[in-house]
């Protein structure tokens, strides 16, 4: 039996800093039973082994349907596939084998070498939205930044045409202003993309040439895929782009947000990043970006697992039906398995951490991420070398949702700059 008290979850100041908490739990209550603030019970995983062990574990279902919690309650949780939408059928929802046919079919379109193929358009937009405050001084690098970049990426890489992608920074808005509520402006922004996706599909369906032609979109490449007999339904290929667009967003929001705060507020290890930027190596951004995401990564908690039958983790018996939520932050900071865990060394070697998650779940869009993570976090300090903090790190506040970690704000000052050479965004981005 834990011998101290057990530290408050999810109150404003867990959220600030959930790290203590995690240590807690990990040492005395490493799976852990609680009642989270939407009123459901789940189990809490928060050694790295137990963790890496649930990700895997067959015995532990993505399928909503799996939830023991009384039918009446269903839609009142928060949890996403409960509610009936069509998006919702998606990757992160489901189990083989309609997933390893999802997967599959989505894999082929989102190769490495299309990711590698869109790092001078990432260079671009993360240019043109610099230079949209470069001359200020200051800015908030969230809505200024780290929010616009991913949205603008992947509406690009799906084919959604430009002056669309506007629509889409908007109802992405919504969503992680509101995060994820089930109704009023969410529902309608979800209401608003699934709409826009399912036109857009048909009017791709109709103009898709015969032949794949050199840098297909994914939405194309999906569309032929299921022209193909392999039996990807309209509404798959909606849910598909829909987890792509909102797997792919708020994570890579906060990677950047998260990660530049590390960066500001380590002034050593920010130094270290820079003088070896300035000397045209890249080695240390590829090992910072891993580490930043083990450090303070975007994805606190991994998405609900539901047990399909009894089984046991960590000598925690789990019973059928219970939602099972492995917190990747705590076991990315478990000293089991990291030196000095709660210590950022951007340098760091024997780093496999859990950010992306791990098993047939393992993030799809690892790859893109790091794209966007290591172009935006090496653009901002190479263009803005003097950035720094604007308020004290007390005042910053962060989101309170549960799977998602990440900032409101991030408020920052720098000497102003000049724009760098005018830059293709489309005309509604600049
Ligand atoms: C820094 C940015 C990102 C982080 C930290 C991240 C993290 C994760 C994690 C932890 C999972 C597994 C969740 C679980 O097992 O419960 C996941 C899955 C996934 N991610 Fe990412 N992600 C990032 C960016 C992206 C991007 C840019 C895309 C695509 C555009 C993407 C697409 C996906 C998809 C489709 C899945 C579901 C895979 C499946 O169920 O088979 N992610 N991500």
């Amino acid at each position: 039996m834990p011998h101290s008290p057990a530290p408050e979850l999810f109150t404003w100041e867990f959220a600030s800093d959930p790290y203590p908490a995690y240590a807690w739990l990990r040492e005395h209550a490493p799976v852990h039973r609680t009642r989270l603030p939407s009123g459901v019970e789940a189990w809490l995983v928060t050694r790295y082994a137990d963790a890496r062990q649930a990700l895997a574990d067959q015995r532990l279902s993505k399928n909503p349907a799996h939830h023991a919690e009384p039918a009446h309650a269903k839609g009142k949780t928060g949890i996403p596939g409960e509610r009936k939408a069509e998006l919702m059928t998606h990757l992160l929802n489901i189990d083989p084998p309609d997933h390893t046919r999802l997967r599959r079919l989505v894999s082929k379109a989102f190769t490495p070498r299309r990711v590698a193929e869109f790092a001078p358009r990432v260079q671009e937009l993360a240019d043109g939205l610099i230079d949209r405050f470069a001359g200020a001084g200051s800015a908030d690098l969230i809505h200024e930044f780290a929010f616009p970049l991913p949205i603008y990426a992947i509406c690009d890489m799906l084919g959604v045409p430009r002056e669309d992608q506007d629509d889409f920074r908007d109802w992405a808005g919504m969503m992680i202003r509101h995060g994820g509520g089930p109704r009023g402006g969410v529902a309608r922004s979800v209401k608003k993309m699934r709409g826009y996706l399912a036109d857009l599909i048909h009017r791709k369906r109709e103009a898709l040439p015969a032949e794949p032609g050199p840098g297909e979109d994914l939405i194309s490449g999906l569309i032929r895929a299921s022209d193909h007999g392999e039996h990807l339904t309209e509404n798959e290929a909606a849910a598909m782009a829909f987890i792509l667009l909102f797997a792919g967003f708020e994570t890579t929001v906060n990677l950047v947000g998260n990660g530049t705060y590390a960066l500001l507020t380590h002034p050593e290890q920010r130094a270290r990043l820079q003088a070896s930027l300035a000397a045209g190596e890249r080695a240390l951004l590829g090992t910072g970006v891993e580490e930043l995401l083990r450090f303070d990564g975007p994805v606190e908690l991994a998405t609900w697992r539901f047990a399909t039958r009894p089984l046991t983790i960590g000598g925690q018996d789990i019973a059928p039906g219970d939602p099972v939520l492995v917190v990747l932050a705590a076991a990315d900071r478990d000293p089991e398995r990291f030196a000095e865990p709660d210590t950022l060394d951007l340098a760091r070697r024997d780093n496999q951490h859990l950010g992306y998650g791990h098993g047939i779940h393992y993030c799809l869009g690892a790859p893109l991420a790091r794209l966007e993570g290591q172009t935006a976090l090496a653009t901002l300090l190479t263009r803005l070398p003097d950035l720094r903090l604007a308020v004290d790190p007390d005042e910053l506040r962060w989101r309170g949702g549960l799977i998602m970690r990440g900032l409101r704000t991030l408020p920052v000052s720098f000497t102003p700059v000049a724009r760098s050479a005018d830059i293709g965004t489309p005309s509604s981005q600049k």
